[in-house]
């Protein structure tokens, strides 16, 4: 049996994300097959997710004694006790919304993810695997344009880091290109999501 969290990160009310109806779709297709499988949602919006405070950032050295059930450490605890990530959060800015990277700040605990050796740092997520999901109102898949996207970069580098090397996207774009048709690509996204989560 695996452990799935599945990380959500938009503003928007429920059904208004094209983002969340793709991702949706992934953890749908992905319960039928993994019945046994436990599926976690959190939603950083609804956990009310905050910046780190001065208080965060001095746990971010091992602390022993930090239970599983403060505030902060709550989250790096979570996670790496999860086998697999659903990300869902849409294209903002040329990368993510705010509230996931105050996510990862409070995940990227040293001590309970990613250690330091006498070797350099070393990620203790390892052998996990994660699923991006992302809507995007342009296209950033192919050059030019790939050169601005920060998003996926940024995430296949910090999970990196903690460990995590089995990284997977799943894009929906030009969804606010206008002429487009917008709902074939939504579905075709999703398509693509099904048959990923079959393989998850
Ligand atoms: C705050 C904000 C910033 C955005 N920044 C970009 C951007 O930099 N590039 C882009 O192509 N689309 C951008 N968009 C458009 C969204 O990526 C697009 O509408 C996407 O479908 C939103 O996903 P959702 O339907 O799940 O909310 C932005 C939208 C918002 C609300």
């Amino acid at each position: 049996m695996s452990k799935v969290l599945y990380i959500k990160a938009n503003a928007k009310k429920p059904g208004e994300s094209r983002t969340f109806r793709i991702s949706d779709s992934f953890v749908e297709e992905y319960k039928k097959i993994n019945t046994n499988d436990e599926i976690i949602t959190l939603d950083l919006y609804k956990e009310g997710i905050d910046f780190l405070t001065e208080e965060g950032i001095n746990l971010h050295v091992t602390k022993p004694g930090e239970g599983k059930d403060h505030p902060i450490l709550k989250y790096a605890y979570q996670f790496v006790e999860a086998d697999k990530y659903i990300i869902a959060a849409p294209f903002w800015n040329l990368s993510f919304p705010a509230i996931l990277k105050a996510y990862i700040d409070y995940i990227c605990v040293t001590g309970i993810t990613f250690k330091y050796t006498a070797e350099g740092p070393v990620g203790l997520c390892q052998g996990k695997k994660v699923v991006y999901i992302v809507a995007r109102g342009g296209e950033y898949s192919e050059e030019p344009a790939n050169e601005y996207e920060m998003g996926e970069r940024y995430l296949r580098t910090i999970l990196g880091f903690l460990g995590i090397t089995d990284f997977t996207t799943i894009a929906a774009e030009k969804l606010d290109v206008i002429g487009q048709n917008v709902e074939a690509i939504v579905q075709a996204a999703i398509k693509n999501a099904q048959s990923t989560a079959k393989k998850f």
